[in-house]
C-alpha cells in the first residue's frame, strides 16, 4: 500500500503537466501588472499599494520600482502577523555543529527576541537607513539580528563568517557601516572560527565602526574593547520586548549582500523591502509547496543569498518552520544530513550539488543508516547539477520517490527564477526546466539577437520581476553597466543556457570571468589582485577548471618577479596568502608558475587559452597567431598542473 505522500511525490508516475502553474505563467505574461497586484497580497501592507509595476531596462528611463506607494514592515510580516494564528508554532529549529545540540524557537519567542534586539539597536544609536554589518555563525541570533534591523529600517549587510578580516573590512567600509554584530567564536565541523578576533583585525584596518555587539556562542575568553564592544546577553537582559515596526516604503532598502562579479571588487547588491519580500514569499510557496506540518531545511549559510531568502525571509514570511544548521555535511561523519533529517522529521530538503557530490563519494551506506521517510521533496541550488549527482540524490537520498526541484537563480534575482513544479517534477536531470510565473527568460547570441526554439545562447531576462536587485550600493552606474549595457533593454545574467524542444532550460554555467567554487561565486579578478599583492608576484591570471566535488576549482597562473623561479614552498606560501587575504574559499586548487602569460600584441591576456590549458583541453587551442609571443603557450602546456 502506498501512502498519500508517496503517491503525490512519485516523480515517475506524476507526469501530468501542472496546468495550474501553466495558467499562472500565462496570466503573468499577459498582464504582469494585474498578476502582481494580486500576488502582492502574499504579504501584509501597512498602507496598500496602488502602483504595481513601474520598470524600464532602457538607458533613457531606467528604473525598477514595484508596489512603490505601498508601506510595509518586513519583520512584522515574518513575525507579528503570525502571532494570532501560529504564535506557539516553532518558527526556527536550530541545529548546532554537534548532533542533537538543538533549540526550538516559536514565533512568539522569536518576536519577543527581535523586538528586544531592535530596542538594543535603537538604544545604541542605530537609526533607519543606517547600515549594520553581521559577521556571525548560523545561530538563531543571526536571524534575530537581521529581523531586528528590518524592524527599525536599518539595512543589514551579512558577511559570510569564512571571509578574512581584510574582506570583512572592505565590506564594512564600502557601505559605511558603523555597527557590527558578531559572536565570540563560531563552530564548524568541530573546529572553532575566531569571529571576534577577525572583527578586531578588520577594525584595525577600518576605524569607522563605533559599536560591536558580541553574542556568546562558545564562551571563549576574548578581549572586549571598552566603549566599543558590548555583550549581546547583557544588552538584551533589560531591553523591552515592545517595539513597534517602522513603516517602510516598498522601495526602501532591506539589505546589502556583497557578491563577486567579473571585474573589480565585490559589489554590494541591494534589495528592496516590498518587492523582495513578495518575491521570496511567493517563490517559496510556488517551488516548495510548503504546507502546515512541513519542516523545511535549507542547508545554506545566511552569509549567502540562499540563506537570506530560503532560511529566513521566504519561510518566515510564509509562517513556515525553518531549520538553521550551524554545522557541515561531513561532521561528525558523512551521515550527518540524513541522521538529522530523521531526527527532526524534515519533509523538504534544499542543498547544493557540491554537498551531494561530496557525500556521494563516500558511498551509500551512510545514507542507508537513516530512513528518510519524512522527506517528500528535494531541492538543488547554486550550480549546475550533473546527471550522476542528480540520479544519486533522487534514487538513493530520495529513495526514488521524492521529486527534485533544481532551482536556478542568483544573488541579483533575490529568489528562484527557473524551477520545475514540485507537483510534476519528472526527471530531467540537470535541467531547471521552466521559468516561474512572471519571469521572462530569453536566449540571445553574442550580438543580442533573440534565438527561438531549441537552441543555446546567453541567458537574459527580458523584463523586471519584483525580487530584482535595485542597485549596486554606492554605484548606480556600475549597476546599469554590469547588467543592462551588454544587451540593451535586457538584464544579462552572466550565464549561458540551452533550451530543448520542450522549452526547458539547461544552465550551462557562467560565460563571464566569474567562477563557481562549491556553489560560491568567486571573481577571478579578486583572486588575481590578492596574488599580485604578494611582493614576489609580478603578474597573475586566474581561471576556472573542472573539479569533481567543487564543480569548479581555481587555477592560477603566476609570474614571479624576474629571477625568482619558485618551488613547492612558494606555491604553499602563495596559496596561504590568498587564503589569508580573501578567505579559505578562494584558495587556488592549482597554481602554475608561468614565465610569461599569453597576451595579444596590445597586451590583453588571452584567457580563452588559459582556460583550455587548465581544463586539459590542449589539442584545440584555437588561433594563437595573434599572440605577441606564441611560444609561451607550448611552455604552459608542458608545465600544466593536473
Ligand atoms: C549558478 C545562488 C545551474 C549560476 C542562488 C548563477 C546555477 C550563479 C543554479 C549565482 C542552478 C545557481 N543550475 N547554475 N540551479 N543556481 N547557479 O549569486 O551560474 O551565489 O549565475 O546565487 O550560480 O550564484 P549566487
Amino acid at each position: 500500500m502506498t501512502s498519500a505522500i508517496q503517491e503525490r511525490a512519485d516523480p515517475d508516475k506524476n507526469t501530468a503537466p501542472d496546468t495550474a502553474l501553466q495558467d499562472r505563467r500565462a496570466a503573468a505574461a499577459a498582464d504582469p501588472d494585474g498578476y502582481w497586484r494580486d500576488r502582492g497580497q502574499a504579504i501584509d501592507w501597512i498602507e496598500p499599494y496602488t502602483q504595481v509595476k513601474d520598470t524600464s531596462f532602457d538607458a533613457a528611463d531606467f528604473r525598477i520600482r514595484w508596489f512603490a506607494d505601498g508601506k510595509l514592515n518586513v519583520s512584522a510580516n515574518c513575525l507579528d502577523r503570525h502571532l494570532d494564528t501560529r504564535g506557539d508554532q516553532v518558527a526556527i529549529i536550530w541545529e548546532g555543529d554537534e548532533p542533537g545540540e538543538t533549540e526550538r524557537v516559536t514565533y512568539r519567542d522569536l518576536h519577543a527576541r527581535v523586538c528586544k534586539f531592535a530596542n538594543v539597536l535603537k538604544a545604541q544609536g542605530v537609526a533607519k537607513g543606517d547600515r549594520v554589518t553581521l559577521y556571525m555563525p548560523m545561530i538563531v541570533e543571526a536571524a534575530v539580528a537581521m529581523l531586528a534591523c528590518a524592524r527599525i529600517g536599518a539595512v543589514h549587510s551579512v558577511v559570510f563568517g569564512g571571509f578574512s578580516p581584510d574582506s570583512l573590512a572592505g565590506r564594512i567600509e564600502d557601505c559605511g557601516s558603523t555597527f557590527v554584530i558578531t559572536a565570540d567564536e563560531g563552530c564548524r565541523g568541530g573546529k572553532r572560527i575566531p569571529l571576534k578576533a577577525n572583527v578586531d583585525a578588520a577594525l584595525e584596518k577600518y576605524a569607522g565602526v563605533t559599536r560591536v555587539v558580541v553574542v556568546r556562542r562558545t564562551g571563549a575568553d576574548i578581549p572586549m574593547i571598552a566603549g566599543r564592544d558590548i555583550w549581546y546577553h547583557e544588552a538584551m537582559a533589560d531591553a523591552s520586548a515592545d517595539c513597534a515596526p517602522e513603516p517602510m516604503d516598498a522601495e526602501d532598502p532591506l539589505f546589502i549582500l556583497y557578491t563577486s562579479g567579473s571585474t573589480g571588487k565585490p559589489k554590494g547588491v541591494l534589495h528592496s523591502s516590498g518587492g523582495y519580500l513578495v518575491w521570496t514569499a511567493v517563490t517559496f510557496q510556488e517551488v516548495f509547496d510548503y504546507r502546515d506540518g512541513d519542516l523545511f531545511w535549507c542547508t545554506a549559510d545566511v552569509g549567502w543569498v540562499t540563506g537570506h531568502s530560503y532560511v529566513v525571509y521566504g519561510p518566515l514570511a510564509s509562517g513556515a518552520t525553518t531549520v538553521m544548521f550551524d554545522g557541515v555535511p561531513n561532521y561528525p561523519d558523512h551521515g550527518r544530513f540524513w541522521e538529522t533529517i530523521d531526527r527532526l522529521g524534515v519533509t523538504i530538503f534544499y542543498t547544493a550539488p557540491t554537498a551531494i557530490r561530496a557525500l556521494m563519494r563516500e558511498g551509500d551506506t551512510w545514507v542507508a543508516r537513516s530512513s528518510r521517510t519524512s522527506l517528500r521533496l528535494l531541492g538543488s541550488v547554486g550550480e549546475p547539477i550533473n546527471p550522476e549527482a542528480w540520479r544519486w540524490y533522487h534514487d538513493v537520498v530520495g529513495d526514488g520517490r521524492c521529486p527534485i526541484v533544481d532551482t536556478w537563480w542568483q544573488t541579483e534575482t533575490g529568489g528562484i527564477m527557473i524551477a520545475p513544479s514540485p507537483h510534476t517534477a519528472v526527471g530531467k536531470p540537470g535541467s531547471a526546466t521552466k521559468p516561474l510565473p512572471g519571469v521572462m527568460p530569453q536566449l540571445v547570441d553574442a550580438e543580442g539577437v533573440v534565438l527561438d526554439g531549441a537552441t543555446e545562447g546567453n541567458l537574459v531576462i527580458a523584463d523586471s520581476w519584483p525580487g530584482q536587485m535595485r542597485t549596486v550600493w554606492g554605484d548606480h552606474d556600475r549597476f546599469f553597466q554590469t547588467y543592462f549595457s551588454t544587451y540593451p533593454g535586457k538584464y544579462f545574467t552572466g550565464d549561458g543556457a540551452r533550451r530543448d524542444a520542450d522549452g526547458d532550460y539547461w544552465i550551462t554555467g557562467r560565460v563571464d570571468d566569474v567562477i563557481n567554487v562549491s556553489g560560491h561565486r568567486m571573481g577571478t579578478a579578486e583572486v588575481e589582485s590578492a596574488l599580485v599583492a604578494h611582493p614576489r608576484v609580478a603578474e597573475a591570471a586566474v581561471v576556472g577548471m573542472p573539479h569533481e566535488v567543487k564543480g569548479q576549482g581555481i587555477y592560477a597562473y603566476v609570474t614571479l618577479n624576474a629571477g625568482d623561479t619558485g618551488d613547492d614552498a612558494t606555491r604553499d606560501e602563495l596559496r596561504a596568502w590568498v587564503r589569508r587575504e580573501i578567505g579559505p574559499i578562494a584558495t587556488p586548487d592549482a597554481l602554475q608558475f608561468a614565465p610569461a602569460l599569453p597576451k595579444t600584441r596590445s597586451g590583453k591576456i588571452m584567457r580563452r587559452i588559459l582556460r583550455k590549458i587548465a581544463e586539459g583541453d590542449t589539442t584545440n587551442l584555437g588561433d594563437i597567431s595573434t599572440l605577441a609571443d606564441p611560444s609561451v603557450v607550448a611552455l604552459l602546456v608542458k608545465e600544466r598542473i593536473g
